[in-house]
């Protein structure tokens, strides 16, 4: 997908998310977490800002990410006056992230596959080095039986490099979803990892 059609996609997809419940997984994060207390976490993808918000609401410090332009006003659009001092917000694209600010907590729902291949092992070892001790870390990853795995600019695992990627850290869940269904392209197969970890 080339940028000006992937910033319409990601806009079309962000601007139907409206009415959907927090992610589970970022609720699993949460609630293995606990509260925030004024800790950090981050948002990697954050787009409608659902989970942002939820992260907010439970006392958490957020450093949302998203390469969409819009992000930083329609995170401000939603986001209470009294957690704003507690938003950081980082208009970039993955592969340009160099560092990212130590956390308890990091979310990327449905947006690390969408990182280019080249990039994405650079881009892991960011995230990772991010992680503090204790820390907790849930996101989805692409299988390789997934409908859209000969995307050449976007990335797929088996389940065994999907798990390799959490060496060194305790994997608490790893969920496969491996089924028809539809997406905002069409029916397709997916080929989903839904994974926690936490670092020792
Ligand atoms: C499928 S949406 C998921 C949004 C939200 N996390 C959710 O669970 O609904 C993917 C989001 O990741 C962002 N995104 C996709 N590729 C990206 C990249 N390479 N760098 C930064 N953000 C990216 C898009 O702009 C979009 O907001």
């Amino acid at each position: 997908m080339d940028s000006l059609a992937g910033t319409k996609v990601w806009a079309d997809y962000n601007a139907a998310q409206a009415t959907r419940p927090v992610r589970s997984l970022c609720l699993d994060a949460m609630a293995l977490a606990g509260p925030g207390g004024g800790r950090q976490a981050i948002d990697l993808g954050c787009g409608a800002g659902k989970e942002t918000l939820a992260l907010l609401r439970d006392g958490w410090r957020v450093h949302a990410v998203d390469s969409l332009p819009d992000t930083r006003d329609r995170l401000l659009a939603i986001v209470p006056a009294d957690a704003d001092g507690r938003l950081s917000i980082d208009v970039r694209t993955f592969q340009e992230l160099r560092a990212l600010p130590p956390a308890d907590l990091i979310f990327a729902g449905y947006s690390l596959p969408f990182i280019h291949p080249d990039h994405f092992g650079t881009f892991w070892t960011v995230m990772l080095g991010a992680l503090g001790p204790g820390g907790v870390v849930a996101v989805n990853l692409f299988g390789d039986r997934d409908t859209w795995a000969d995307v050449p600019e976007w990335n797929f695992h088996t389940e065994d490099a999907a798990r390799r990627l959490f060496d060194g850290l305790q994997i608490l869940k790893f969920e496969v979803y491996d089924d028809d269904g539809q997406s905002f392209r069409g029916p397709k197969h997916w080929h989903i990892y839904d994974i926690v970890a936490r670092r020792p």
